[in-house]
């Protein structure tokens, strides 16, 4: 593997969940195979999962590892071609990566969207500069679009959970689209839809996405899921829920009004099968998802958060071995 930032790195899903459940099983196995080399994460926006999680990975496959917050302590940056640099900016994206590259054996990058203007934000216009010109691997840490570290974890963390059905029934998983007071990127639901749809097609699971008119994720991202517009409908049999808010993706970063009705809680369970409930986090209680449920037997989210370690070592090993 020479770059992860989609499923689409990715050729077998199955495959991929078995050799992060094998580094799970056997955490220092592989120490030789990052002996004398270095991982840089780089930072654009804050993380507290993502950055521990990556670091620990990388540890546990003999890497050194640097990071930097490269919006706080870098110097800034221009990501422009011809353009004269006399205002605010000091350092262009070409010059800034080719450097950092110079130093890492693998890279990883985490910028969000700046939820402005759809088009910038969907050409993943800095993130590809950044693989561009820094010439070595890299790992996504969340792009403007999608975070498949965490989509990784996320279908690590079901097939784990899942019991096998005498009659093969195949789990039933809901995103199910929940408030928040702040307008999100689209990146981890983008990016969770892009892996359940590719785990459907592989036979894993079942995919439902239930949210409220106008928050209609890109199709781009939805290829073959099963869309609701009625929450309580989607529940229906549903094993696992994935609760998460975003901004709408057709009025872009737009919050619009919504019917009453959207939190997950323990009422909204009734209509599940004992559905296990999933968050990336960080989450905000009572808001986007009940501290009932975070607090109780159905909540799966730390068990997530644990996983993000050996979706990380999986996909850092994966990149050492081509080295
Ligand atoms: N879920 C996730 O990516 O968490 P952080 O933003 O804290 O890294």
């Amino acid at each position: 593997m020479k770059l992860f930032t989609s499923v689409h790195d990715v050729p077998s899903i199955k495959q991929f969940v078995n050799d992060a459940l094998a580094l799970k099983a056997n955490p220092y196995a592989h120490q030789d195979l990052g002996k004398n080399k270095t991982l840089g994460l780089v930072f654009m926006n804050p993380s507290l999962r993502t950055r521990l999680s990556t670091q620990k990975a990388a540890l546990n496959l003999g890497m050194n590892v640097m990071v930097m917050n490269l919006d706080k302590e870098g110097w800034a940056l221009e990501t422009q071609d011809g353009v004269v640099m006399n205002g605010s900016t000091v350092e262009h994206i070409r010059e800034a990566a080719a450097v950092m590259g110079q130093y890492c054996d693998i890279l990883g990058l985490r910028s969000f969207p700046k939820l402005n203007n759809r088009e910038e934000d969907y050409s993943e216009d800095f993130f590809n500069k950044f693989v561009k010109y820094c010439a070595v691997p890299v790992v996504s840490l969340e792009s403007a679009t999608r975070h498949p570290l965490q989509s990784f974890a996320d279908i690590i963390t079901i097939h784990e959970t899942w019991t096998k059905k005498p009659d093969g029934r195949k789990p039933k998983v809901v995103l199910a689209w929940a408030p928040h007071v702040k307008a999100l990127p689209q990146a981890v639901p983008n990016s969770f839809a892009e892996w359940m749809c590719k785990a459907q097609a592989e036979g894993m699971i079942d995919f439902t996405i239930a949210q409220p008119e106008g928050y209609e994720l890109s199709e781009d991202f939805t290829p073959n899921a099963n869309i609701q517009y009625n929450l309580e409908e989607a529940l229906a049999d549903a094993d696992y829920v994935y609760v998460k808010n975003w901004s709408s993706y057709k009025e872009y970063g737009k919050v619009l009004t919504y019917p009453d009705g959207w939190m997950m809680n323990n009422e909204k369970l009734k209509f599940t099968n004992d559905a296990k409930v999933m968050h990336c986090l960080p989450v905000r209680r009572d808001l986007e998802l009940s501290s009932e449920i975070l607090d109780g037997p159905n909540s799966l989210v730390i068990h997530e958060a644990g996983n993000r370690l050996w979706a990380a070592q999986a996909v850092i090993k994966a990149i050492l071995e081509e080295l």
